[in-house]
């Protein structure tokens, strides 16, 4: 977690086993059925591989998918910083593939090669510099997927209410993110590709992104609480095609 955390956001505790981050997980997964169609093959599973951060309970999006039947063999690559869990997930799920270390480290790595859906749910506050440098490090992934199968899929979750704690505009920080995102994403000069940030955060959306009461779903995001009185999540579910 960024240093930025302490004091600022909440989103160090474990927020993430509840049922708020389980329909998120679903919807996810629905995302990917509704929207990137060339991902799928004709039984119903993913042609391409799904990546997720795992922390400790990353395990409920593998086990969801495997209820689900979408995943082929191979076809999940679970990733985090912490060696000892990474090591124990191998163990209860040999036929996954692990990666021990960080994802921007690992770009190259041959698990990673038919990943087409990558949920990056570290947690990062809205609209920071530093995650909009991991998701350009994470087009090396996502552009192959698009050349490959002919779409992509990244999930980006990010602290929302870390900005209100700081004293800043919600609407202006989700505003801003969009459109870096939907800038980062798509290569410049590349005609086929569009990716509006009106796509992903549509025009007046402000007063519900900045309502501290508002959940639900705006446009391509998804703003949900991980827990009762905790900070508000904003997921962009981004199709790349
Ligand atoms: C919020 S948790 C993941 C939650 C999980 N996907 C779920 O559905 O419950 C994020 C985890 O990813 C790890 N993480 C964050 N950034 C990472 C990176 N660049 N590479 C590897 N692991 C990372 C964090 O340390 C943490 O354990």
């Amino acid at each position: 977690m960024s240093p930025v955390s302490i004091g600022i956001s909440d989103r160090a505790h474990d927020a993430f086993d509840n049922l708020a981050k389980q329909e998120c997980r679903e919807r996810n997964l629905l995302a990917v059925v509704q929207q990137a169609h060339s991902l799928w093959d004709e039984d119903g599973r993913l042609r391409c591989g799904w990546a997720e951060l795992m922390g400790e309970t990353g395990v409920k999006t593998l086990e969801l998918l495997e209820r689900e039947g979408v995943l082929s063999t191979g076809g999940f690559v679970g990733i985090d910083r912490d060696a000892a869990r990474v090591e124990r997930l191998r163990v209860e799920h040999p036929l996954r593939s692990w990666i021990a270390g960080d994802l921007l480290d690992s770009l190259r790595s041959p698990e990673l090669e038919n990943v087409g859906v990558i949920n990056f749910d570290a947690y990062d506050m809205v609209g920071t510099a530093s995650l909009m440098m991991t998701v350009r490090l994470l087009k090396t992934i996502t552009r192959r997927s698009v050349e490959r199968f002919g779409a992509a899929v990244i999930f980006v979750n990010a602290d929302l209410d870390a900005v209100r704690r700081r004293g800043l505009a919600c609407s202006h920080a989700l505003r801003t993110h969009a459109e870096q995102l939907a800038r980062t994403l798509v290569d410049d000069g590349d005609r086929r590709r569009r990716l509006a940030a009106t796509d992903l955060l549509p025009e007046g959306a402000e007063a519900s992104v900045d309502d501290p009461a508002f959940l639900g779903q705006v446009g391509g995001v998804e703003i949900y609480r991980g827990k009762p009185g905790g900070h508000r999540m904003a997921n962009l579910r981004v199709i790349l095609r």
